[in-house]
């Protein structure tokens, strides 16, 4: 499963990149929002950050399909042809999937609350397929039993779409769609410190530091014994 960093903010980004096994960044209007200047200009910085290999994710705003298919095209011209660009699954979104991919465009079928939409936007040649995990759960429903469900409708139907699992709350929600074996998941920095954060893991820590110190002396390491 690849580990795709939800975020926009360059600092930040940076730090996950240099911590965790990061494979590319997603955004969407309102994590774009968040940053407050002209989202090309961010969106340009991260780019460069990540490279022009690298997986950047960036959502279309308008809600006719021939719109977004314009929106698209701009925004491979700006940040690169292989940038996959985000496309709600409406009605209007799936038009403009279809149109996108025919074209060879890489597609993220995005705002996935449903299996069918999930469906719909593989057959329609979405590269990848972001169902809201919890997003769903909040309704009542069960986001990892949908991601789950979409995917293995991909499986089952032959369609080349991965799943990139999408809104994380906990570290459970992402173990869970990992031992599933789903293609992605995207994470905000916050939910991916969760994912390794354990006090039970600070204190056996702490205590073999402890006890080396306490033949070795204060700030003894192997390098300096
Ligand atoms: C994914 O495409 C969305 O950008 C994102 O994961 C939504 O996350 P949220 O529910 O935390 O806003």
């Amino acid at each position: 499963m690849k580990l795709i960093i939800d975020y926009a903010n360059l600092e930040k980004i940076k730090e996950m990149y240099m911590y965790y096994p990061v494979d590319g960044v997603t955004t969407n209007p309102s994590i774009l929002a968040k940053e407050n200047r002209n989202p090309y200009e961010v969106l340009k910085e991260i780019r460069e950050f990540i490279g022009a290999e690298g997986e950047l994710h960036v959502q279309v705003i308008s809600k006719i399909a021939e719109d977004m298919v314009e929106e698209a095209d701009k925004i491979r011209q700006e940040l690169g042809d292989n940038t996959y660009i985000k496309v709600p699954v409406t009605k209007e979104g799936l038009k403009a999937i279809k149109i996108l991919a025919k074209k060879g465009v890489n597609v993220t079928a995005t705002a996935i609350y449903t299996q069918m939409q999930g469906y719909l936007a593989g057959k329609a040649g979405a590269k990848y397929a972001a169902p809201y995990v919890n997003r769903i759960d909040n309704l009542g429903a069960n986001g990892v039993k949908v991601a789950k469900d979409i995917h293995d409708i991909y499986v089952k139907n032959n369609i080349e779409t991965e799943v990139i699992a999408a809104s994380f709350k906990n570290s459970q929600q992402v173990l869970e769609l990992a031992k599933y074996g789903i293609g992605a998941a995207t994470i905000a920095p916050d939910v991916m410190n969760g994912l390794i954060k354990l006090d039970a893991v600070t204190c056996a820590v702490d205590a073999f530091i402890k006890d080396f110190e306490s033949v070795c002396g204060e700030n003894a390491t192997m390098l300096n014994i």
